[in-house]
């Protein structure tokens, strides 16, 4: 502990001119997206508080109940800003808070500028915002607008009649020769099409039967689109995570999914023909006249797609979400074990294709995949604290943006699911209907399947204390069962525990904030095929540092590449060690930074 103070004072002394910049403490500047003027440039890049934010996930259902019914809300999260505060995080990205009938967990939405009742009320949402804002933080929130709910009015209108005002804010097409109008598939399972009985049409919905693709091409819907954000970014909040908005212009002429994008159909919804247009007009609309940060989740985008859609120079996103990372333990929805070089090339590629026009995030987890420590750690109780403490130091000193997902850090893990009736995501339940009960795959494989990947693993309840329902409810029941681990991984105890996942990911945010190098310096894998050692440097004109991780269960004796010394320890997850120069004697799942 005193170790890690001495060397955070430390490290916050900088000879660069740039290098004590905070973006984020800094007064307002003028209002830009583009970035092509302002601020002197950090190592080529244009300063922006975004890119120095460190961000963190809250998933409302499943943060804090403050009224007992069993369901996390607005006034829960409020009560724990400076929880959240304290770990060193400056930004929250809240999942979807607006009315919602709740078929996937409120990324179907009926009314996109009212409060989910489950959640509260605005007026919550204003406190709740305020007291971000107290706090010197901001809040991004979800913007899920590829498709609403079928209950939203417009849809309701929509499916009435042929000739409703609303029929083309949808995308209705006739039966094909009695049946679906193409062969494209569902996210969730089965068609994409859904046959409504009022007029015999089919509406296209890549995700749920409730959840009806949006008709991007009507400009009347992107209007409707533009008006909801300024509803929102006027009342104060700093930008948005875009729900598969890539997903928006769909294909010419709605052609057949071709043979082999049959098994990952999101590579052919993905980048239509129109989406740099609209996003172009959604960001000199709307996106242009605020401070605002914006991340596309980038579902079926390639690494190499990517500048298109992130270069400042074209005034579309600022960030997007690559899923090479996070998808790297699935074969489509099974899981793969995956090997340490492959991860690594991964952020190799994803740096060596951007440039200094571009900005990257860093994830391993959210609402959508298992808990970061089940997936690319080792929730044994052996190594949990130890694997949680290496994958916060990456992610925290990888380049590019961190987005943590609650209860990462204090190494919540994936719930140990037995049965079907334990879950409640849409996506496993339609998949149990489509692949158990048609006999195409065995119960028991599919379960253990639902053990490493589901999503319902990252959506149990945080973990408060030890008490009933880990401290999440007063209620008898939470509305997704609490993992049965939460008397021995919980928020109270590690706060009052110095040595815990939750104090270390707090100093790691603190290096990671105080030190531009980790923002805005190079990167480098100094050994891309070492299948234990995760090596790298990152550098900022004379400030060097060397992160040097150990993804394995055993001790390494590990030989720096030719050249290199370690310096002085920064920080390390295991206690001082004993050893420099060139040969570190690594204990199984230890991490270390060295300023050099
Ligand atoms: C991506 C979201 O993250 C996921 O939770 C949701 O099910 C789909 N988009 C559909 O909105």
């Amino acid at each position: 502990m005193i170790l890690h103070r001495i060397a955070l004072a430390a490290i916050t002394t900088f000879g660069l001119a740039a290098a004590s910049l905070s973006a984020l403490d800094m007064p307002e500047k003028e209002p830009s997206q583009s970035g092509a003027q302002g601020a002197a440039t950090i190592n080529g890049y244009q300063p922006k508080w975004w890119k120095e934010a460190i961000v963190y996930q809250v998933y409302p259902r499943s943060f804090k109940d403050s009224n007992g019914d069993g369901i996390g809300d607005l006034k829960g999260i409020t009560s724990e800003l400076d929880y959240i505060q304290g770990l060193g995080v400056n930004v929250v990205w809240l999942s979807p808070h607006y009315d919602s009938p709740n078929a996937d967990n409120g990324y179907d939405i009926r009314d996109y500028r009212k409060v989910m009742t489950e959640f509260g009320t605005m007026s919550d949402f204003d406190e709740l915002l305020k007291g971000i804002k107290q706090r010197n933080m901001k809040l991004i929130v979800d913007l899920v607008v590829n498709h609403s709910s079928d209950e939203h009015q417009w849809f309701v209108e929509s499916r009435k009649s042929k000739d409703n005002t609303y029929r083309d804010y949808y995308i209705w097409r006739p039966a094909k020769d009695g049946k679906e109008p193409n062969n494209w598939t569902s996210f969730f399972s089965g068609s994409a099409w859904k046959q409504d009985p009022v007029t015999g049409e089919y509406y296209l919905h890549l995700f749920a039967e409730k959840q009806p693709d949006l008709n991007w091409d009507n400009p009347t819907v992107r209007n409707e689109v533009y008006d909801l954000m300024k509803f929102w970014l006027d009342k104060g909040v700093d930008g948005f995570r875009m729900d598969v908005i890539p997903f928006v212009s769909k294909r010419e002429g709605l052609p057949d999914l071709p043979a082999d994008y049959v098994a990952r159909p999101q590579y052919f919804y993905a980048m239509g023909p129109h989406l740099h247009e609209y996003l172009q007009e959604m960001n000199s609309r709307v996106l242009s006249k605020y401070d605002v940060m914006t991340v596309g989740e980038a579902f079926g985008v390639t690494v190499e797609q990517t500048p298109s859609l992130v270069d400042e120079r074209r005034n579309e996103l600022n960030m997007i979400f690559n899923f090479d990372a996070v998808r790297l333990n699935r074969n489509g929805d099974a899981w793969r074990d995956w090997t340490l070089p492959e991860l690594k090339a991964i952020y190799t590629n994803l740096d060596q294709t951007s440039d200094v026009h571009m900005w990257n995030t860093v994830f391993l987890s959210n609402h959508d995949n298992p808990r970061v420590v089940s997936a690319f750690g080792d929730d044994s109780p052996a190594y949990r604290p130890a694997s949680a403490k290496v994958l916060a130091t990456m992610l925290l000193t990888l380049k590019g943006t961190p987005f943590i997902y609650q209860g990462d850090e204090l190494g919540m893990t994936n719930y140990p699911f037995t049965s079907i009736e334990q879950c409640d995501d849409i996506a496993v339940k339609n998949a149990w209907k489509a692949l158990v009960l048609t006999n195409q795959v065995p119960a028991d494989v599919f379960m253990a399947n639902v053990r490493k990947v589901s999503r319902d693993n990252a959506r149990t309840p945080m973990q408060w204390d030890s008490s009933p329902n880990g401290g999440f409810t007063a209620a008898p029941r939470a509305w997704l069962a609490v993992n049965p681990n939460y008397k021995d991984i919980n928020a109270k105890q590690e706060l009052a525990d110095p040595n815990s996942i939750y104090h270390y990911f707090r100093q790691m945010a603190d290096l990671r904030r105080k030190t531009p190098a980790f923002v805005y310096g190079d990167y480098k894998d100094v050994d891309p095929s070492n299948p234990k050692i995760f090596a790298y440097t990152r550098t900022l004109g004379k400030e060097k540092y060397l992160v040097v991780l150990n993804f394995s269960v055993g001790a390494v004796s590990y030989s720096l590449p030719s050249g290199m010394k370690a310096g002085d320890l920064v920080i390390s997850n295991l206690g001082k060690p004993d050893d420099r120069g060139d040969v570190l004697h690594l204990k199984a799942w230890e991490a270390r930074v060295y300023k050099l």
